[in-house]
């Protein structure tokens, strides 16, 4: 879909249907009188819209008002909101272009326009492409009237509403289709577009890597595991390098630590973390930052068969560390060890942002609200924690007291990948910390975050492509 800035003239009308953004705190002119009178019977709460039949010249134009709440309270997260719902109530007009009329009369800040030009794009995703009997909409064109200078501000909208619909394509796509061969594919592909460089390792190398570790989650599958590098160098004369890992789980099945059916059937998504990365790749590269920035997933499925890993099996790790196997349903940490590992000592990057679907005890904690930090470095989590509040992404950072780092302690080997439930989130993450040293890093747990039940503003049903947008606005802070 096309976003198009076009010259505002209040008395034309340009397309099939008219768009109106009111404030409930101030009285905005429409430039006529029964639109005027019309909005003055209209209650704009944000995102309260209605549909009204106007007379003109002889004929009826169909109008749109949408409620924007009040002017004094509008923050970022309800524009976007608001721009989603706008493209969710179009779609269902059978219209191929809409206008947004009076965008000039609300005067919008600049981030506020990023954010309702993300909000627009992003609520007309939806998942529907193994639908035979879809009725497609026919909206292509979304024309905001405008007179100022907004381009490079709808521009960086487009670009983050991009990195979150890549993100969410790939995470939405079932496991059946879409496996490490074929994501690894996939991210080929995407360097390409996109003006990134790919590595692709397949078993023999990661063996060769000593990724022991990650190797024992992958051996149930008979899918190869590939190891996935991307590397983007927009700063050459630098030796600076942001390293970014992503939980690459094409399947979760929990292993011989089997999931019920009901905890399985989402788990195509345990790919959330890599869908994140590798959508903020794209959107780093075609912005060509000037920064490098590295980012790695390790991609597996984790099944079951007479050579998958078992509850009670001891393995090594990258890191040298042993590990004792207590819950093969622990997975993602065991192969995000050996991605840290590799991106700190073989890519050589100052520090460590990785972002996984880790853990339910995460949604116990924070919901679907936000998702939950660990980290070692207090100047790089504010970093995060900006770069996050600039995506309207919900973060919240965990203590990581000492007492939780000795409840990771094994007793027959030096690490258990499965302590326990009582802090789960944080023990999880601490876990990946056993393997970064003194390397300042961030981990991100977004099991809460990265998919949603329902359709809702600029969130659709599926994945969410949580951290994808968070993920770009830190890389060009770093
Ligand atoms: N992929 C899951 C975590 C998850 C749960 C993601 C719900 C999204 C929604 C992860 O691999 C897992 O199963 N974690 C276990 C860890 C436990 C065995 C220590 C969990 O959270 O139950
Ligand atoms: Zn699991
Ligand atoms: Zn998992």
């Amino acid at each position: 879909m096309d976003l198009k800035l076009i010259k505002s003239n209040k008395c034309v009308q340009t397309s099939d249907l008219d768009v109106f953004l009111l404030f409930d705190d101030k009285n905005i002119d429409l430039g006529c009188e029964t639109l005027n009178l019309l909005k003055s019977e209209f209650d704009a709460k944000a995102s309260k819209i209605e549909k009204i039949k106007v007379l003109k010249e002889n004929k009826f134009n169909n109008i749109l008002l949408v409620g924007m709440g009040k002017e004094s309270e509008l923050d970022l997260e309800t524009v976007k909101n608001i721009g989603g719902d706008i493209t969710r109530a179009c779609k269902k007009e059978n219209v191929s272009s809409i206008s947004i009329r009076n965008f000039d009369d609300i005067s919008l800040e600049e981030n506020q326009v990023e954010a309702l030009a993300e909000g627009l794009l992003l609520g007309n995703y939806e998942f529907n492409k193994y639908k035979t009997d879809k009725k497609d909409s026919k909206l292509n064109t979304i024309n905001l009237h405008t007179d100022k200078d907004i381009n490079k501000n709808i521009e960086n909208g487009k670009l983050l509403a991009e990195a979150t619909i890549i993100a969410r394509e790939l995470i939405n796509e079932p496991a059946n289709v879409l496996y490490p061969k074929t994501l690894a594919n996939k991210v080929v592909e995407l360097g390409k577009e996109y003006g990134f460089e790919t590595e692709i390792y397949g078993k023999e190398k990661i063996e060769d890597l000593n990724m022991k570790s990650f190797l024992s989650v992958a051996k149930g599958s008979s899918k190869e595991p590939k190891f996935i590098v991307m590397r983007y160098k927009g700063n050459p004369q630098s030796d600076d390098k942001l390293g970014l890992v992503g939980k690459g789980l094409t399947y979760d099945s929990g292993g011989y630590s089997i999931k019920p059916t009901s905890g399985m059937v989402d788990m195509k998504g345990d790919m959330g973390g890599a869908g994140a990365v590798i959508g903020a790749m794209c959107a780093i590269a075609k912005a060509k930052l000037n920064k490098n920035v590295i980012a790695v997933v390790a991609a597996c499925e984790n099944l079951i068969s007479g050579k998958a890993y078992k509850p009670g099996d001891i393995i090594n790790s990258m890191g040298g560390k042993t590990i004792e196997v207590t819950n093969t349903d622990a997975e993602g940490r065991l192969t995000l060890i050996d991605a840290v590992y590799y991106i700190i000592h073989n890519e050589n990057v100052n520090s460590v942002v990785d972002v996984a679907t880790l853990t339910g005890a995460a949604v116990v904690a924070l919901g679907t609200v936000a998702s939950a930090i660990v980290t070692n470095d207090d100047n790089l989590y504010n970093k995060v924690e900006i770069a996050a509040n600039l995506s309207t992404e919900k973060i919240w950072r965990m203590p990581v007291f000492d007492e939780y780092k000795k409840i990771l302690k094994g007793k027959e080997a030096d690490l258990n990948n499965s302590p326990g439930r009582d802090g789960g989130c944080i023990t999880a993450g601490l876990f990946i910390g056993e393997f970064v040293g003194e390397t300042p890093w961030v981990h991100i747990d977004i099991a809460g975050t990265s998919g949603s039940s329902k359709d809702s503003g600029y969130k659709s049903k599926g994945a969410t492509g949580e951290c994808a947008r968070t993920l770009y606005n830190l890389a060009k802070l770093y």
